[in-house]
């Protein structure tokens, strides 16, 4: 996820971009760039890494920078760590052709290969280069028509992609090509833009173009025409954006949560689809191969808060899945503890930031004795991608709500991707299994989507709930899991005591704590483990608790026991935690709101914990 604006017409243009991007930081924000052009002068190309005001500092809030016509971009390190050699604009290897990208190319290994054949050298590690280089490749060879070249590119990429592009030979024009990446097209008398997102634009207009996928624009002052990718010419409607500019920075959700919770389907898909290509799994991009899995005697998972519960969840899926023995701990006792590891073990670190002090501590002790690390980690370059011996990047985009939704969500996705192929290779799993764990997991963004759209009901149940002091999560196996995390997202933003319990060790203590009106969670989606769960609901209920049961859609026979229920869509055993959270995110969402907190930012949080 990056954040791309552009700007033409009668004012200076670096000023309007850097306005634009300092709103679109929520999409990225390890490096950005713009790139202006005066008249028929050089396109002017000025980027730096690191937030963005370096570079406003760099071009003197972009009044160092002259010109009517530019691009601008901030990053979110897809390929490539964050440097300003890979921060956008890229321009084509004589300049003829600059451009800023959102979006993932998927086939850019084999279009760079390609076009190295014919002679193109390329400076970044990016796939925004190779699409540059590939417009620029069209543009020579087919008489120098922008329109067509921008075609010609669009046919030959795969993934998503939204770009802005200008061409040396035609100054005072822009073009804008889009598919499945989110882009709009403002105008206000002579001033057009470009944004990936409303609240880039909405300082200078409120009159939209949503150019749909597989279109492209051509902007000249004062003027868009839409094209179809047969390059004839199409009409668009202009629309009348309402939000004001807080909503709109949220996507029209009231909190950065609601809007992370929203993008989960998005997240998970992305991060599926970097590693499985055309129905089987890839992982050279973690430059993991088969022989290093087929060789590994122990898994220690290594994590800090929710990626400690993504931990808890793998250990499940692959001991059972797989037959790898698999064990997990919270950094920061991994890390003291003296733990044992095995010299052909594994040790996995999952981490969204990349960063926090105990996880990174962790990883490096596992490194001095020795054991293989891998990381599976969201923020490209941070510092467990870049000393991990192997990475396996989650693509949830940038995260800004403390209280991991998306990219919790994104871990589970790419672990469950690792179990299938360690359970492949180690001969756990037959073919005709592995090609329906891969159809099952590539529906999960789907079940996911659906999920959602059951908010309200939950929304109803939390309202009751507001004042309850504690509330109690229970399940067993993966259930047990899911209420861990299920626990922690109540308890972080809604500030309600609440703990997770395996549904077994119930009569060991917790029992005791139940009392008329407590709010139990019982938690059923995995069918051999239902009767037991039951039988442990039935003991709750008669001490008094109030029942919530989430379970499976075809289990309502739960209607005789729960006194509120919930279903999600059934998928594999091993996936259910993917669906079955969402109703518990939402849960300490709506619970959180209700008490009229700052959902977003709760109280002595923070988002990444840099120190001990
Ligand atoms: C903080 C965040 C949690 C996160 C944990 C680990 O506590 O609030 O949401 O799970 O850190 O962070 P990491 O960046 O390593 O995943």
């Amino acid at each position: 996820m990056c954040g791309i604006v552009g700007y033409i017409g009668q004012q200076q243009a670096a000023p309007i971009l850097l306005q634009g991007l300092s709103k679109l930081e929520y999409r990225g924000y390890d490096s950005a760039g713009i790139s202006v052009r005066n008249g028929e002068e050089e396109t002017v190309i000025v980027k730096s890494k690191g937030r963005l005001k370096v570079l406003a500092e760099k071009t003197n809030d972009g009044l160092a920078v002259k010109g009517n016509c530019g691009i601008g971009h901030t990053r979110w390190a897809t390929h490539g760590e964050p440097s300003e050699q890979n921060a956008h604009p890229h321009a084509s290897e004589d300049s003829s052709v600059v451009a800023v990208h959102n979006g993932i190319i998927e086939n850019y290994q084999e279009i760079k290969e390609k076009l190295e054949k014919k002679g193109y050298v390329f400076y970044s590690e990016t796939d925004t280069e190779v699409a540059v280089n590939l417009i620029d490749y069209y543009y020579k060879k087919h008489d120098g028509d922008p329109l067509d070249a921008i075609a010609k590119a669009m046919m030959r990429i795969r993934g998503s992609y939204a770009l802005a592009i200008m061409f040396r030979d035609y100054p005072g024009e822009i073009f804008a090509a889009r598919k499945d990446s989110p882009m709009i097209i403002g105008i206000n008398n002579s001033d057009v833009f470009i944004a990936s997102d409303v609240p880039a634009i909405l300082k200078y207009t409120r009159n939209v173009y949503y150019i749909g996928n597989m279109e492209i624009a051509r902007l000249t002052c004062g003027n868009v025409t839409f094209y179809n990718i047969d390059k004839e010419e199409i009409e668009k409607e202009l629309t009348e954006i309402k939000w004001d500019e807080e909503a709109a920075e949220k996507g029209g959700f009231e909190h950065y949560m609601m809007k992370e919770i929203h993008e989960q389907p998005k997240a998970v898909r992305d991060t599926l689809n970097s590693m499985i290509k055309n129905g089987s799994i890839s992982l050279s991009d973690a430059g993991l191969s088969d022989e290093e899995l087929e060789k590994i005697s122990h898994i220690y998972i290594v994590a800090c808060g929710s990626a400690y519960h993504v931990g808890v969840t793998l250990q499940y899926v692959i001991e059972d899945m797989a037959r790898v023995p698999v064990s997990v701990d919270l950094a920061s006792e991994f890390r003291y503890r003296q733990p044992i590891m095995e010299k052909d073990g594994l040790v996995i670190i999952i981490s969204q930031s990349g960063e926090t002090a105990d996880s990174l501590a962790a990883l490096r002790e596992a490194k001095e004795k020795g054991v293989k690390t891998l990381g599976i980690v969201n923020v490209v370059g941070s510092s467990i991608a870049r000393e991990a011996d192997r990475v396996i990047y989650t693509l949830a985009g940038p995260e800004i709500a403390v209280a991991t939704t998306k990219a919790y969500s994104a871990q589970l996705a790419a672990g469950y991707v690792l179990a299938v192929q360690l359970a492949k290779v180690r001969g756990k799993i037959n073919e005709e299994k592995y090609t329906e764990m891969i159809e099952e997991l590539l529906m999960l963004p789907d079940k996911i989507a659906k999920t959602l759209e059951d908010k309200e009901r939950i929304q109803w149940f939390a309202s009751k709930f507001s004042n309850a002091k504690d509330v109690f999560f229970v399940g067993r196996g993966l259930d047990y899991a899911i209420g861990l995390e299920g626990s922690l997202k109540m308890k972080e933003i809604s500030y309600i005591h609440s703990e997770a319990y395996a549904a077994g060790e119930l009569k060991h203590g917790t029992i005791s704590l139940i009392e008329d009106g407590i709010l139990v969670i019982g938690i059923l989606t995995q069918q051999e483990l239902y009767e037991k769960m039951i039988s442990n609901l039935v003991e709750v209920k008669s001490r008094g608790a109030y029942l919530m049961g989430l379970t499976v859609y075809g289990n309502y026979g739960i209607e005789d026991t729960v006194d509120f229920s919930v279903y999600v869509p059934k998928t594999s055993k091993y996936f259910a935690s993917s669906v079955a959270i969402i109703p518990l995110q939402l849960m300490g969402y709506y619970l959180s709101v209700s008490k009229g907190l700052d959902v977003d930012k709760p109280r002595n949080l923070a988002k990444s914990v840099t120190v001990e």
